[in-house]
């Protein structure tokens, strides 16, 4: 019988060979880490002391990252640094910061185990959707948050996120309406609500008054655990020290279990009793519900871990608040930013007849540049990675259980880089055609499979209120109040600077 090849089977030799080529390139791939094993070199260290390791020089700087600098100069990109008992290292430069990332991310996709933050998450770490390690759970919980956590243009989410912005926005613009005649208004503590709101209502279709205690008890909780997750402790790397922190431990535990009391008590626990297998969903509770009650699951996705998963997002609505103050406290005394944005704001609304919103972005890329330029000054590799197998970066030996602290304080703020660094300059991220610019060196969320899950929420909502309370006030300084926004992190006390709000003359 003739044998004749018939397209099909062509198709099947072609997919055939580039899975075979496919597993070979791996296999050499590996072959080459190992054998290149031996011919790697140690991590060069500055000097340490005894019990503290390098710790003591983390308190040379208000930023202490600065210090990154200094010791990169004298021994190149890739250093060991001991801070108490933990070995780390530290990884500066694109280059190498994109080895870690993407060419190895699955060597450094766990992190390192912290007992304080621990304590956020009934003693641990799994529960937890940054402070985890790699695993199927991880990402399945990934997977289900991504259709709200990056919601597309032309989605429904993002339709439903523009609402609801729009509405508490709408809320917090005659709130503060009613304030600003007395001079000095506690942005943060409207913005927390106001955001709290938009994450409530848009992940969980509910939202509360500001003026109900218990939902005014739980955004301060929120924010409480957003300030100590970005503070530094030496107890994390002295173990030693673990005694003398049970009075914080507790405190820590507390705000948890306050947080989790209210999310259930005002939110779950009505969800779960009316929830009707089958049903459309339509917010992130009906997908968590639904993922919660598959029979058989095997990657250990359960009600406990979805409750975890929830308040970990809601948690956002802190992170975006902190954020957006800050940048507000860059503007403060810059009217000449202020009025760039306004005429951006002015020309949207006055087309729209109405406010400012999600579609008005690509109209406003000052604005969006304002965003990008808090963001450069803000970031800190204060999510660290874990290696989780022996391996390398720029041919430099990292042993398995290295904590591994990518430097994108030093990748932004390198004057190599960034004219005039320290400088807050939107126009840097404008280019000639008067387009939003991002250079591939501005990473402030990483970048890879652990990279931030919220991003997408925060250019979106810090666009949108900065756009709108700028469309209606001028921000001004408060008499004698110190505007000294503190780089290189994200999270400010939950009391911090007052703003005064002057109406604008329409
Ligand atoms: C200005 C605000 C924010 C900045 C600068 C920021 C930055 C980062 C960075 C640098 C990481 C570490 C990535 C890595 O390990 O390589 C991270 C992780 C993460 N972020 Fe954000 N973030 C922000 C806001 C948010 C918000 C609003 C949310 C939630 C709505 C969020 C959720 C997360 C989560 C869940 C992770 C851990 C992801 C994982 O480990 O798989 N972030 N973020």
């Amino acid at each position: 019988m003739e044998f004749v090849f018939s397209s099909l089977t062509y198709l099947l030799l072609l997919v055939l060979t580039a899975v075979l080529l496919f597993l070979i390139r791996d296999e050499l791939k590996t072959k080459q880490v190992e054998n290149n094993v031996d011919r790697l070199i140690d991590a060069p260290a500055p000097k340490s002391w005894p019990i503290l390791g390098h710790l003591y020089l983390m308190a040379r700087y208000k930023v202490p990252y600065r210090v990154f600098d200094e010791i990169m100069a004298d021994l190149g990109s890739v250093f060991r640094l001991d801070l108490g008992s933990v070995p780390c290292v530290v990884i500066n430069g694109l280059q190498n910061i994109r080895e870690v990332l993407m060419i190895k991310g699955d060597h450094f996709d766990s992190r390192p185990t912290f007992r304080r933050f621990e304590q956020l998450f009934k003693g641990d770490k799994k529960n937890s959707l940054a402070f985890c390690d790699w695993s199927q759970l991880q990402k399945t919980r990934r997977e289900l948050l991504r259709a709200h956590t990056f919601p597309n243009a032309t989605s429904n989410m993002y339709v439903r996120l523009d609402k609801c912005l729009k509405t508490e926005l709408a809320e917090l613009m005659d709130t503060i309406g009613a304030l600003a005649d007395t001079g000095c208004v506690d942005l943060k503590n409207l913005l927390l609500h106001s955001c709290a709101n938009t994450f409530l209502s848009y992940f969980c279709s509910t939202r509360f008054s500001n003026t109900y205690d218990r939902f005014r008890e739980f955004v301060r909780n929120f924010d409480e655990v957003f300030y100590e997750v970005n503070q530094g402790s030496a107890g994390d790397f002295l173990p030693s020290l673990t005694p003398f922190y049970s009075w914080h431990f507790k405190k820590i535990r507390t705000w948890s279990s306050k947080i989790r009391n209210f999310m259930e008590t005002e939110i779950f626990n009505k969800r779960k009793v009316a929830w009707v297998p089958g049903t459309k969903p339509v917010d992130f509770v009906d997908n968590l519900l639904e993922a919660v009650m598959q029979p058989d699951r095997d990657d250990g996705f359960d009600l406990d871990i979805g409750l975890f998963s929830l308040e970990d997002i809601i948690g956002g609505h802190s992170a975006i608040t902190n954020f957006i103050v800050k940048t507000l406290g860059f503007l403060v005394d810059r009217p000449d930013i202020q009025r760039c944005i306004q005429e951006e704001a002015d020309a949207v609304v006055r087309a729209s007849g109405t406010c400012v919103g999600l579609a008005d972005r690509p109209l406003m890329p000052y604005t969006e540049a304002v965003v990008f330029e808090s963001l450069r000054l803000i970031a800190s590799p204060i999510v660290p990675h874990l290696a989780n197998q022996d391996t390398s970066v720029n041919g430099v030996r990292i042993p398995k259980g290295t904590t591994v602290f990518l430097n994108n304080y030093s990748l932004h703020m390198s004057p190599e880089l960034w004219e005039n660094p320290e400088h807050f300059s939107p126009e840097r991220f404008i280019n000639a055609e008067g387009r939003l610019y991002k250079p591939d060196y501005f990473i402030p969320f990483s970048g890879g499979k652990r990279s931030c899950m919220g991003y997408k929420l925060v250019q979106l909502i810090s666009f949108c209120t900065i756009g709108t309370l700028l469309n209606k006030y001028t921000l001004m300084p408060v008499e004698d109040v110190s505007y000294a926004v503190p780089k290189g992190n994200l999270a400010l006390p939950y009391v911090t600077f007052p703003f005064r709000l002057r109406p604008r003359k329409k």
